[in-house]
């Protein structure tokens, strides 16, 4: 057991060419979050006294993706390999403390796995993180003598008998740092890559004497290293099984829980149900017994107790009570606040608004910068006229008021408590409480009328 001060080193400077892509390996999202930050979270679990991140590629865009975390930059302005990148973290850490170096594009490493190996590990000792691989392409392979750890040798640098060796290098190394310090300023280029490898650091142990340790991991999952899309696709499908697990663990029920995708923190309480493809992004908060049917993408948002969602619907920074009901279809943009028991249907839009208890928009509705109260009935193809070309305003519509269908309600305006307004009506001007609006041109009858016919029939 390491009883050293622990300061944690993540590389995150390499481009990661086999992404193809502008944006910089590390910054690849998984559950919706740069693969760097689940690395740096998971460090974080560890208690270390300092986490010092190397980055390079994309320049500040990986520090800004990561904008308000306590950490220590150290800049690698040329990617020159893995032992190059962990010297630019050196110089500040004291030789007496110990190194766990981590690596960017291994997302899925639990804090619980880092832990033991830093158990098995003593202050003077070197440990290394492998795995069996069902295939092993790709990574370095641990080569071992009479079942000791005697060197790492890359795939592009390796002999077929090498290849062949299905035991990997994770990428998580431990040792410390003054040896560590001593080893880096050894380290050639003479290899497949042209590049200083931090692997060539362990045969350098070896020969020093110093205790190696391979501490064999039991989960392949965890380790995968990510270097292209189709390995981001695997880690996701991972991570997602992991997560949706949890939450089976802790009571909540999914009709498949291979479909359906958590991209930030989602908070359950008891007997919630989630049907199939429901996305869920950012922070969201489902109370007891809330059911989320099939199609819905919900992005921090708390939905109380009792809710259901129908399917179809988008759900955007806005919380409702206890027992709403929304969609099939309906959209809530952000600032909607419902009350309880509050009914929202098909095809309606709200936005920045508020609506108490036991309200209705059942239909083809748009209700923008309002506030409803109790118990309203919004008949179907309602429209609240918001925006006057340059401003918004709103609307205010009192308790127990009924709203016929195709009403527009002119913003700035008030509808009075118990008011009732009649279908097709457009209104401007405040209308006072318990009494009906109605704005309407008298129906005519042409007399005599006929429809058009087409020319030449
Ligand atoms: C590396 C290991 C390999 C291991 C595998 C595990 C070396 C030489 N190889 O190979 O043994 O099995 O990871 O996934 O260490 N990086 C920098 N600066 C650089 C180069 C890389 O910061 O100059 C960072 C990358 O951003 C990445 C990590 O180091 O996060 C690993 O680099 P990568 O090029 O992906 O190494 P692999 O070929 O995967
Ligand atoms: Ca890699």
């Amino acid at each position: 057991m390491i009883g050293l001060g622990l300061s944690i080193v993540i590389l995150a400077a390499g481009q990661g060419t086999r992404m193809r892509s502008d944006l910089p390996k590390v910054l690849q999202p998984l559950a919706g979050r740069p693969m760097l930050s689940h690395v740096v979270d998971c460090s974080r679990k560890l208690k270390p006294s300092d986490i010092c991140v190397v980055y390079g590629h994309g320049g500040d865009t990986v520090p800004a993706a990561l904008d308000g975390q306590e950490l220590r930059w150290a800049m690698q302005a040329e990617q020159m390999g893995t032992g190059h990148a962990v010297m630019q973290a050196m110089p500040e850490i004291p030789d007496g403390n110990c190194v766990l170096i981590l690596f960017g594009d291994v997302p899925l490493t639990l804090p619980e796995t880092l832990a033991r190996l830093i158990e098995v590990t003593g202050d003077a000792d070197m440990a290394i993180l492998t795995v069996d691989m069902d295939d092993p392409t790709g990574y370095g392979r641990i080569v071992r003598s009479d079942g000791s750890v005697v060197r790492i040798v890359e795939q592009k640098d390796a002999s077929s008998t090498e290849q062949a060796i299905t035991e990997i290098n994770t990428g998580v190394m431990l040792c410390p740092a003054g040896a560590l310090k001593k080893w880096l300023d050894r380290l050639g280029n003479d290899n497949a890559q042209g590049e200083y490898y931090l692997t060539d650091v362990i045969a350098m142990a070896v020969t020093d004497g110093v205790d190696v340790h391979g501490v064999k991991a039991t989960n392949q999952e965890e380790m995968m290293g990510i270097n292209d899309k189709k390995q981001l696709a695997e880690a996701e499908r991972a991570l997602q099984a992991r997560l949706v697990g949890d939450l089976m663990t802790a009571g909540v029920g999914f009709a498949d829980p291979a479909r359906v995708d958590i991209r930030g923190s989602l908070r359950c309480g008891k007997d919630v149900f989630i049907d199939v493809n429901a996305v869920f992004e950012g922070d969201v908060d489902l109370g007891d017994g809330v059911v989320i049917e099939s199609n819905n993408l919900i992005r921090d948002s708390r939905l109380g107790a009792g809710t259901v969602v129908h399917p179809n619907c988008h759900i955007e920074r806005s919380t409702t009570g206890a027992n709403c009901e929304l969609g099939p279809f309906a959209r809530l943009r952000p600032g909607v606040e419902l009350a309880n028991n509050v009914k929202v249907g098909n095809f309606v839009e709200i936005k920045n608004s508020n609506v108490a208890d036991g309200s209705k928009v059942n239909h083809l509705t748009y209700i923008g910068d309002t506030d409803i109260g109790t118990k309203v009935n919004v008949g179907a193809g309602t429209i609240t006229c918001n925006y006057d070309g340059a401003n918004k305003h709103r609307t205010r519509i009192g308790d127990g008021a009924f709203i016929g269908s195709g009403v527009n309600l002119i913003a700035p305006v008030e509808v009075g408590s118990g008011a009732t307004i009649g279908a097709g009506s457009t209104i401007t001007k405040p209308v006072p409480d318990d009494e009906l609006a109605l704005e309407r041109s008298k129906q005519t009858i042409v007399k005599g009328w006929k429809r058009p016919v087409k020319k030449g029939s």
